[in-house]
């Protein structure tokens, strides 16, 4: 089984190391995370049609990488979703899949003026040292409808972190947001790592 770049992320320990990982991995992620039978997309994307049976809401898939999140969310039913990522590399391979309406390269931990309404956010992977950080959860709130759902997972290395890990407890606390369902299971079964998946619903 190959993991030649899911060891390197793992290990990685500066937010530029991951950034500029995910800009090389680009053309095999895909490959690696397939034959490694990485399941959170579809969880996440299972869970959001368990919360909304409406298939055209406007869904945010934040950090949306390739798109294997976008083609989980499509393969379940939703029709429109855009994606946002900071790997221009990522976002090239997503964006010859067609899923996206509209794309947006951003750093999740430099908050713009990111004008939208969305009926729902999904965070696959992409919470996590190294990655995007907990403040993402603060900064979705402000681009979603009244009663709009955040989806997002956390891995086990994330889970294992206790100061990352209370840091997202913290964030979740002094929100505004509802926890509605914190759902552990597999993430990536070839490595048997899981991930929490998090339910969070705007409250106005
Ligand atoms: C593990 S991949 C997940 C991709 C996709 N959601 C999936 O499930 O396959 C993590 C993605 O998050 C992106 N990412 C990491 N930190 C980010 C940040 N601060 N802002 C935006 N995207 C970020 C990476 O470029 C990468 O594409």
């Amino acid at each position: 089984m190959s993991y030649n770049f899911l060891d390197k992320i793992y290990k990685s320990n500066s937010y530029s190391t991951s950034k500029e990982l995910y800009q090389k991995w680009a053309p095999s992620y895909d490959d690696e995370l397939t034959e490694n039978k990485y399941v959170t997309p579809l969880r996440c994307a299972q869970i959001l049609s368990y919360y909304i049976k409406n298939k055209n809401i406007k869904i945010l898939d934040i950090g949306c990488g390739t798109g294997l999140s976008g083609f989980a969310l499509k393969k379940i039913g939703f029709k429109s979703i855009d994606g946002l990522d900071l790997s221009e590399e990522m976002l090239k391979i997503a964006e010859q899949k067609k899923i996206y309406q509209s794309l947006f390269n951003l750093d999740l931990n430099n908050p713009t003026d990111f004008n939208h309404n969305y009926d729902a956010i999904i965070a696959a992977g992409v919470i996590s040292p190294t990655h995007a950080n907990p403040d993402t959860i603060l900064s979705s709130y402000s681009i979603l409808k009244e009663k709009g759902l955040m989806i997002f997972s956390i891995n086990d290395h994330a889970l294992n972190d206790s100061l990352f890990f209370s840091s997202i407890n913290k964030t979740i606390q002094y929100s505004n947001f509802i926890l509605l369902d914190q759902i552990y299971g597999d993430h990536i079964k070839e490595l048997n790592i899981k991930s929490s998946i998090f339910v969070l619903q705007k409250s106005n």
